[in-house]
C-alpha cells in the first residue's frame, strides 16, 4: 500500500515538523515566497505560496509521485489503455479535444477520427437549429432548447453555458437554453408554462439512456408536447427530440429516430463528457467555433500535463499539494471559491468531478485502504460565500483548504462602473486568502473579551488566476482539474473512472417505488417502513 512506501513515510515525518509551523511564519521578508511557489503556463497562474509547504515538502511530494509511477499512468491514460479497470474501459476524454487532423489508434480503431465525425454531425445539427431550418410541429423555427439530463450529462454543459454566456456573439442566433435535471419535475413544472411548444426542442442527454430522473422528465416533456400539438408521437419525436447517448438502441426504443441521435462511446465517463456531443447545448449557446476553442484550450492543458516535468506541471502540483493537505496535514474539507459570477456553477461541477471520481475506499487491487482519499468539497461564488460560510473558515474549528479562482482582466470595454466592480471583487479575493493564511490578532488596546475578534489564520489556500475568462481558458481550467483528480487517484491507487457507490441506491429506490405503488410494506427497516406508512396515510387523507 502507498502508505507504507518510503516517500509516504518520509512525508509523514516531515509533516510532524510542519504541523507546528504557522503559515505566516513561512513568509520571510527576505525571501520571495510567491516567486518560489507560483507556477505559470500560458494564460494560467497557479499560486501555491499560501500552502503550508516548503521546498522540501514539494520535493518529497514529487518523489511520492515518482514512486507511485505517475509518469506511466499518464501514458496509459493518453494512449487509451484500460485505466478504468473495474469496467475494463479506457478513459479517453483527452481524445475528445484532439485537433481535427490528429489520429489515435486504440484497439485498431482511430478514435480521433470517430470523435471528429461525431462533432461534424453535431455541427450539422447546430447549423440547422441556428439557421432556423429545424422546425417544430407547425413549421415554426426552434427558438428554445431544453436540455434534460443529470450529473455528468448536465453539470458540465450548464457550467459552460453560464460561464461563457457573453460569447453568444452577434453572428450567433439567440436561443434560450434551459437545463432540467430534478427528478421531482420541479424545474419542468416551472418552465413549461412559459414555453411555446411549437418552437421548443428537447435534448435528452443520457449516456446510459436508463437514468430514471432523465427519462421521467423526458416523458413529462413529451406528454406536454402531445397535449399541446395534437400530433402523433412519431412526429413529435422527430421534430422535438434529440438524444445524446452511448445507447442508441435505448434511445430508439424510447422513440428518438437515428437521425436525431448524437453518439458517444463507453470510454467517455459521464463527468468527463462535456467535451463530447454532450456539449451540444454549449455549442448551441456559444456557437461551434467557440466550442472548438474550448476544446483547444483543454487540449493545450492536456499537452502541458502530458509533457511538462512534474515540478512545473500545474495539474500535478495542484494534486500533490492537496494530497499533502489531506493525508499529512489532516485537512478534510475543500472549498471552491470562484471570485467571478460567471463561474457560479463550477463548485457543483467539481463536487461531482472530484467526489464521484475519488470518493473511494478500495484500491485497484480490491483491498480496503487505510488512508484518506477525497475530502468533502463544496463551494459558492466567493463574494457571496463571504456573507454565508466564511465565518467557519475564519474562526471555526475545521481546517479547510480553499481554491480561489479569478480572472485578472474583465470588462475591458464595458464601462468604468463594471470595471470597478471587478477590482472590488479581486480585492476581496486577495484580502480573504491573505487573512485566512496570515490571520490577525486583536490589538493590545482592545478589551480582553475581544478574543472574539481574533483570526487564527493558518488556513491553506491555492489561487488560480486566468488572464481572462474565454472559451479557451475555461477549457484549460476544467482540464486542469480533471487531470488533478487523475493524479490524486494515482497517488491513492484508486480507480477514478467508475462510480459503483451510486448504483445500490437506485435499486433500493425502485423497490421502494413498488412499495409506494402497491401499498404493501413489509421488507424494510423500521424507520423506512414508518416513513412509508406516514406518507401513504397522508396521501390517502389528501394532506398537502
Ligand atoms: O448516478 C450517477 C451517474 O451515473 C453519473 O455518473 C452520471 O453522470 C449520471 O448518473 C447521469 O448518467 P446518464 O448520463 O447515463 O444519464
Amino acid at each position: 500500500m502507498v502508505s507504507s512506501i518510503k516517500a509516504w513515510v518520509g512525508l509523514q515525518s516531515h509533516a510532524e515538523e510542519m504541523q507546528s509551523i504557522h503559515l505566516k511564519n513561512l513568509f520571510h521578508p527576505s525571501e520571495d515566497r510567491f516567486g518560489a511557489f507560483s507556477f505559470s503556463f500560458d494564460h494560467y497562474l497557479l499560486d501555491l505560496s499560501k500552502q503550508r509547504i516548503t521546498e522540501e515538502t514539494l520535493s518529497k511530494l514529487l518523489l511520492l509521485a515518482e514512486q507511485q509511477g505517475l509518469a506511466g499512468w499518464i501514458s496509459k491514460l493518453f494512449n487509451g489503455e484500460k485505466v478504468n479497470d473495474s469496467e475494463r474501459r479506457a478513459a479517453l476524454h483527452s481524445a475528445l479535444r484532439l485537433p481535427e487532423n490528429a489520429t489515435l489508434c486504440v484497439d485498431e480503431q482511430d478514435v480521433a477520427q470517430d470523435v471528429q465525425a461525431s462533432l461534424l454531425k453535431m455541427h450539422g445539427l447546430v447549423e440547422q437549429i441556428q439557421q432556423a431550418q429545424w422546425r417544430g410541429f407547425d413549421g415554426s423555427p426552434i427558438r428554445c432548447v431544453v436540455s434534460i439530463g443529470v450529473g455528468g450529462s448536465s453539470l458540465g454543459p450548464l457550467m459552460a453555458c453560464t460561464a461563457l454566456e457573453q460569447y453568444t456573439g452577434a453572428d450567433i442566433r439567440h436561443l434560450d437554453v434551459h437545463f432540467v435535471s430534478s427528478m421531482d419535475g420541479s424545474e419542468l413544472e416551472k418552465l413549461l408554462p412559459n414555453l411555446d411548444p411549437a418552437t421548443t426542442l428537447f435534448i435528452v442527454a443520457s449516456k446510459s439512456f436508463t437514468t430514471v430522473d432523465t427519462l421521467a422528465n423526458a416523458n413529462t416533456a413529451r406528454q406536454w408536447l402531445l397535449s399541446a400539438s395534437h400530433q402523433s408521437i412519431d412526429l413529435i419525436n422527430q421534430h422535438h427530440f434529440i438524444a445524446v447517448t452511448a445507447r442508441p438502441d435505448q434511445a430508439l426504443t424510447w422513440g428518438v429516430p437515428e437521425k436525431n441521435q448524437l453518439l458517444l462511446w463507453d470510454w467517455v465517463g459521464g463527468r468527463y463528457s462535456l467535451w463530447s456531443v454532450v456539449g451540444l447545448p454549449i455549442a448551441l449557446k456559444i456557437g461551434m467555433q467557440n466550442f472548438r476553442e474550448m476544446l483547444a484550450g483543454a487540449h493545450a492543458m492536456d499537452e502541458h500535463f502530458r509533457d511538462t516535468p512534474f515540478e512545473k506541471n500545474l495539474p500535478v502540483l495542484l494534486a500533490l499539494v492537496s494530497v499533502w493537505n489531506i493525508n499529512f496535514l489532516n485537512i478534510h474539507a475543500h472549498a471552491i471559491l470562484p471570485y467571478d459570477g460567471r463561474l457560479s456553477q463550477l463548485p457543483a461541477y467539481l463536487e461531482q468531478l472530484e467526489m464521484e471520481s475519488n470518493g473511494k475506499s478500495i484500491n485497484r487491487q480490491g483491498e480496503r485502504i487505510e488512508y484518506r482519499t477525497c475530502p468533502v468539497l463544496w463551494g459558492q461564488v466567493g463574494s457571496s460565500a463571504q456573507h454565508a460560510f466564511y465565518q467557519l473558515l475564519h474562526q471555526g474549528t475545521e481546517p479547510v483548504m480553499c481554491d480561489f479562482i479569478m480572472a485578472a482582466m474583465r470588462y475591458e470595454s464595458e464601462g468604468e462602473e463594471l470595471k470597478e466592480q471587478h477590482q472590488l471583487s479581486l480585492a476581496n479575493c486577495l484580502a480573504q486568502s491573505r487573512l485566512l493564511a496570515i490571520g490577525e490578532s486583536v490589538s493590545d488596546s482592545e478589551e480582553q473579551q475581544s478574543n472574539y475578534k481574533h483570526y487564527d489564520g493558518n488556513q491553506s489556500s491555492t489561487t488560480i488566476m486566468l488572464d481572462t475568462l474565454t472559451p479557451e481558458t475555461f477549457g484549460g481550467l476544467i482540464a486542469m482539474y480533471e487531470h488533478k483528480v487523475f493524479v490524486q487517484s494515482v497517488i491513492w491507487d484508486i480507480n477514478p473512472f467508475d462510480q459503483w457507490g451510486v448504483e445500490q441506491g437506485k435499486k433500493v429506490a425502485s423497490s421502494l417505488l413498488a412499495e409506494l405503488r402497491n401499498g404493501r410494506n413489509e421488507v424494510l427497516d423500521s424507520s423506512t417502513n414508518g416513513l412509508l406508512r406516514y406518507v401513504k396515510s397522508r396521501q390517502q387523507r389528501g394532506v398537502s
